[in-house]
């Protein structure tokens, strides 16, 4: 059997046409999301519930054919998992009640989980009858620092200020903390390679609020301990670190977090960083971009793809498809990346 493109990639080497999947490629802006989603009232009902979370997986490569399937799920299952009360409100995000050290537990997490791993068994079941075979199946956590992001903050923010602030104020809590989330993180992901995900990308979307110092500590040492825990076990499996923001410091990032392949946000010159980074790199065209669509949309699309051309790449948006998106766009975008695939 011939390796699937994404892998490919991600063990080192280039493609003619580079392989094409999206951040939030299942999400609102598809009608037939929006159609199961309609189905429960709590978002985490979804996501636990195998068959749903399966579909609307499977959704997204139905329309395009993506060269990978992202499991549906969310990073929050790991603080909900741990113990943590956490809801998703309409409208205004996710929320999580204020919690006591003592109230997290690890024991029990994976069982607490076992629905997601389930998930994942039933989408690779599902691509083998669906006709997906050179399609590859991503697993996913986010990041301590993230995760802590939101447990201490108990919402969403643009700065995060209270859990920054809670970092120098109480650093061995905080430690104590990151580091649970590591050990967690290390389990959930070795559970979902077991149960059949091909590849892991580790999602840090706050990386970029932090200073030098504190970025060393709580988002570069927290990857590069979940990167060795799981290649203790799995060594064959690529990860992806996409610490969202991350400036100058993705330089430290993809030298000392252990990760295996970068994905770019859409702050990173393309130019630039294909001249720069060695390892495999993913990304960057702007989701707004793809909001706005036509010949917009066609240039900047073809400037990313000079920029990677002859270099392990995978096309990705810079963050994850705006709801807004129309779907229509999005074959378009495709179709744009993919036009030289038969001549
Ligand atoms: O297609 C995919 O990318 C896979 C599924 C996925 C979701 N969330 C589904 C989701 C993934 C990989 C995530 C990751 C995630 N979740 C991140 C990291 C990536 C990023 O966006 O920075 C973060 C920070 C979260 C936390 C989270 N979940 C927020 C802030 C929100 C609300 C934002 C919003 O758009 O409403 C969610 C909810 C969520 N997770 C939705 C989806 C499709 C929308 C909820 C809905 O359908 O009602």
């Amino acid at each position: 059997m011939t390796e699937k493109p994404f892998l490919s990639v991600l063990s080192g080497k280039p493609q003619k046409v580079p392989p094409i999947w999206l951040m939030r490629q299942a999400g609102r802006y598809l009608p037939e999301y929006r159609d199961v989603r309609k189905g429960y009232r709590n978002f985490l009902d979804m996501v636990y519930d195998p068959g749903a979370a399966c579909e609307v997986t499977l959704q997204p490569l139905r329309r395009y054919r993506f060269d990978a399937a992202i499991l549906f799920s969310d990073i929050l299952v790991v603080p909900d998992a741990l113990g943590c009360q956490v809801d998703f409100v309409e409208g205004e995000g996710p929320k999580i009640a204020p919690f006591r050290f003592s109230d997290l537990a690890l024991e029990g997490m994976n069982e607490r989980l076992t629905p997601v791993f389930e998930t994942v068994a039933e989408i690779r079941e599902k691509m083998r009858l669906e006709g997906f075979s050179e399609t590859a199946l991503i697993g996913f956590c986010g990041a301590p620092w993230t995760l802590a992001c939101y447990m201490i903050e108990g919402k969403g923010s643009r700065d995060f200020l209270k859990t920054r602030k809670e970092a120098f104020e109480n650093p061995e809590g905080f430690q104590n903390l990151i580091d649970l989330l590591v050990e967690a993180s290390i389990s959930y992901l070795t559970g979902q390679i077991k149960a059949g995900v091909e590849a892991i990308q580790i999602f840090e979307s706050h990386a970029g609020i932090l200073s030098a110092q504190a970025y060393r500590k709580w988002v570069i040492a927290p990857i590069q301990k979940i990167v060795e825990g799981v290649k203790l076990q799995y060594p064959e499996i690529p990860v992806i670190g996409f610490p969202k923001g991350s400036g100058f410091l993705y330089e430290d990032f993809a030298r000392d977090s252990g990760v295996d392949a970068l994905g770019l946000d859409c702050q990173v010159d393309p130019l630039e960083a294909s001249s720069l980074f060695s390892l495999p790199l993913q990304g960057n065209l702007d989701p707004a971009a793809l909001l706005a669509g036509g010949e917009a949309m066609i240039r900047e699309t073809e400037a990313i793809l000079q920029a990677f051309s002859g270099k392990p790449f995978i096309f990705n948006l810079g963050h994850g498809v705006d709801k807004e998106t129309s779907p229509e766009t999005v074959a378009l975008l495709v179709e744009t990346i993919r036009k030289g695939e038969n001549l």
